[in-house]
């Protein structure tokens, strides 16, 4: 007998984004958070630098706003991002009441006040931080608070496979509508339907479709994937930020090192020791990501060096220590005192701007599935989000998600019957080694070809390539039984055919899409979102397109 479980609202992720969610929705009505680990396994968990808001006299809600605009390319959504800066500060005051760690100086005045450090493309200091671990002390906040509500039931090591519609369940009312998800439950290995009334993507990003990321193995743009599957429209997949500066060392994967390190000081140094920020922009280390990783890139390539150098060991120890105390602990481990020498770094793939098309309160172009956080596309970053935005947007658009679901609970609701997860027609693979080759391929492809420079012909190799894989997966997923890895090669291989559509469409250069064929940004008309819509060709079809 299949199991089937009921809730109002069926959250997927528990990261900042999830867990807000669910502990301002809760008093209302009953709550699933599932993830697809243990609940700490998102990109919140590792976040460093911190959240931004304008809370300091010197700075405005105009200012917060004009940055995230520059540094966003000129692309970003005016409404949503004046929306998610002008609800900062409460959500911040929100967190403090829940009793987020963050960081506190004592002023002249004697007062205790909030630390605020700096990061690349911000005028003002408005970066709220725990420390340089903010996204553990926010989500083992949120976490401890939600596992003592009663009506919040986590479900760890359970991957969402995909969206139950009422379209796909034969249901023709003129509506589609969201009525939950299947569900493969890790420890069982059998896909269980979970059926609610609303259901909220917080599936984070997907930048482990790149071979070098600063994000979690988890991070594979499943919540993108499975919301094109069922109907919503995504837009800008093109802009995947690399942060430029992630530690260079064989033993440390996916390890940053905050841009607060800039903020507060710190150099970037060729391996001769020289500075070179400065020839690209006159903000230098503090210039947007993008600017700085394409600089690091380019240098690097000039010179066939493997990493550059971070340099922050001008500053006291004691004030290292206190201000990067996970930093300097983990950099000491692989033999780097950063309080005595330089670091090495690398860029990598580190946020997904692009994602699952919303409004503002966080709802898709299906009716009752919301998307918040990294999996979403608000509007907010455009070409390149601002650092410490993410974590922002996260809570912002949390709370406002919350709401709107607040406002339609008490409805009258009739759960609709769902068709259980088929599995009579597969068997077990016994080729489990095309699994493992596909994700590397694919991983690398991404690398050479749709990284942080790009030309025509490199995107249609990598096009050409992602056809051929997914015909590929979607044979095997036809005929085997379904595991995570499968899964989530899956979903990565779509998200990176919507990377390489929309880099394909996009004939300019932009913020985090820079062409070699189109090397300067498109002036002639207003900047355009590349929107795509899931009336999606097959797979011959597309590669008839590149021959
Ligand atoms: P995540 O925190 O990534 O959580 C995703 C959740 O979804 C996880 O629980 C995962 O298990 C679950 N999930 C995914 N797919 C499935 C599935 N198929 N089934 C079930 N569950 C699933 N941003 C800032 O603003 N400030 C910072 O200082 C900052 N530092 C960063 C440092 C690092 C190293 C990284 C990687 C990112 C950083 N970012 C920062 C970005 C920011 O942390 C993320 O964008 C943000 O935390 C995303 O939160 P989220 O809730 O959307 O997703
Ligand atoms: C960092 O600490 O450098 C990451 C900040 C971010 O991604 O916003």
């Amino acid at each position: 007998m299949a199991t089937t479980y009921q809730h109002d609202v069926l959250i997927i992720g528990g990261g900042a984004a999830g867990l807000s969610l669910a502990l301002r929705i809760a008093d209302q009505c009953s709550v699933a958070i599932i993830s697809k680990g243990p609940s700490k396994n998102g990109s919140t968990y590792f976040a460093q630098g911190g959240v931004s808001a304008v809370l300091s006299e010197q700075d405005s809600f105009d200012a917060h706003i004009e940055d995230t605009i520059n540094v966003g390319g000129s692309l970003a959504n005016k409404e949503t991002i004046k929306f998610t800066v002008e609800h900062g500060p409460e959500n911040i005051r929100w967190m403090q009441q829940l009793g987020v760690p963050f960081s506190s100086d004592i002023f002249k005045s004697g007062k205790r006040e909030l630390h605020l450090t700096r990061e690349g493309g911000h005028s003002h200091r408005r970066v709220v931080h725990a420390a340089d671990a903010t996204g553990k002390a926010m989500s083992d906040t949120l976490e401890n608070h939600a596992r003592q509500h009663d009506n919040i039931t986590f479900f760890e090591h359970h991957l969402a496979v995909d969206l139950i519609t009422t379209e796909k369940q034969g249901y023709d009312d003129g509506d589609n509508r969201c009525i939950g998800a299947y569900i493969l439950n890790k420890h069982t290995n059998h896909v269980e339907t979970f059926q609610a009334r609303f259901v909220v993507l917080a599936t984070g990003g997907a930048s482990k479709v790149y071979l070098y990321t600063s994000n979690p193995d988890g991070s594979t743009g499943d919540g993108i994937a499975m919301a094109w599957r069922a109907g919503c429209s995504v837009s800008n997949m093109e802009f995947n930020q690399f942060h430029p500066t992630c530690l260079y060392h064989p033993e440390a994967k996916s390890f940053l090192i905050s841009e607060a390190v800039r903020g507060e000081g710190g150099k970037l140094l060729l391996p001769d020791g020289t500075q070179f920020m400065h020839k690209f922009d006159k903000r230098g280390e503090l210039a947007p990501r993008d600017i700085v990783a394409r600089a690091i890139d380019h240098e690097m390539k000039r010179l066939g060096a493997s990493c550059i150098y971070l340099d922050i060991s001008h500053r006291s120890p004691a004030f290292i220590a206190s201000h990067f105390p996970t930093i300097h602990e983990r950099c000491l481990k692989y033999g780097i005192d950063i309080t005595k020498e330089p670091i090495p770094v690398v860029p990598a793939a580190h946020y997904t701007c692009g994602g699952v098309n919303t409004d503002l309160h966080g709802r898709t172009d299906i009716s009752n599935l919301y998307a918040i956080g990294e999996t979403a596309h608000t509007g907010l970053h455009g070409a390149n989000r601002m650092a410490s935005n993410s974590l922002l947007e996260c809570l912002v658009f949390a709370q406002s998600a919350a709401k709107d679901i607040s406002s339609q609970i008490s409805k009258p609701y009739k759960a609709l019957k769902i068709s259980n997860w088929d599995e009579s027609r597969v068997t077990d693979s016994d080729e489990d080694v095309v699994i493992s080759h596909n994700w590397d391929e694919l991983r690398r492809f991404m690398w050479d070809y749709v990284g942080i420079v790009r030309t025509n012909k490199r995107l249609e190799r990598a096009m050409h390539r992602a056809s051929l894989l997914q015909q590929e997966i979607d044979e095997y997923y036809s005929n085997f039984r379904i595991s995570n890895d499968l899964i989530e090669l899956r979903n990565l291989t779509l998200v990176a055919e919507l990377i390489i559509r929309s880099a394909m469409l996009r004939k300019e250069s932009r913020g985090l899409h820079f062409s070699l064929d189109y090397p300067v940004a498109d002036e002639s008309s207003p900047a355009k979102d590349t929107v795509l819509k899931p009336h999606q060709k097959s797979v011959k079809e597309k590669i008839k397109i590149i021959k």
